[in-house]
């Protein structure tokens, strides 16, 4: 289990990027597909960012909300909490793990610690699929959320797991 340290994370730009590929997507927009055959714990590319102190996120994700407020295609608030005291802004450039899409029968899964965060492989992947995890979000304004992820028991709607059986009620 990882301590919640307070050390500034090194910022990665030069992300291994070998891995994946990206490119339109049948979910939506586009999306991130296996570059070759990816073996189940395999770490497949790291999500990263701008490392920014807890005052500069709340200011960001102020302004993040206030642009994305009524614009559905938007996701919204694109930070992250790495440590106590840093978090990451991730809607950047140079982090092309920004546009794997959610998937309700996701093949992969977001592992993190103090400092970095990976996205791994839940299962083997063979070259050419598209990458998927679980978006996790919480069952509030869940009808904001439209999922076309189409897997067979996709619920329609972007909500985490373990909240999905709530929505049948
Ligand atoms: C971080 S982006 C993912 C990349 C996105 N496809 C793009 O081209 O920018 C997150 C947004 O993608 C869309 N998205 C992701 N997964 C989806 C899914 N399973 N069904 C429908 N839309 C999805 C939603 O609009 C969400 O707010
Ligand atoms: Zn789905």
């Amino acid at each position: 289990m990882s301590v919640m340290s307070d050390k500034k994370p090194e910022e990665n730009r030069n992300v291994d990027t070998s891995k994946v590929v990206v490119g339109k997507s049948r979910v939506h927009g586009n999306g991130v597909f296996a570059a070759c055959d990816i073996a189940k714990g395999e770490k497949v590319i790291e999500y990263v960012g701008r490392v920014v102190t807890k005052k500069e996120a709340d200011k960001i994700a102020d302004e993040q909300l206030e642009k994305s407020n009524g614009h559905k295609d938007c996701g919204g608030v694109y930070i992250f909490e790495l440590n106590k005291k840093y978090d990451v802004e991730w809607n950047v450039e140079w982090n092309s793990a920004r546009y794997i899409n959610h998937s309700c029968e996701p093949n992969c899964e977001t592992e993190g610690d103090d400092e970095h965060v990976w996205i791994e492989a839940l299962r083997d992947i063979k070259k050419g699929e598209e990458l998927g995890y679980d978006y996790c979000y919480d069952i509030d304004n869940w009808d904001e959320h439209p999922c076309e992820c189409g897997a067979s028991d996709c619920v329609g709607y972007i909500v985490a797991e373990k909240e999905r059986g709530e929505l049948g009620k």
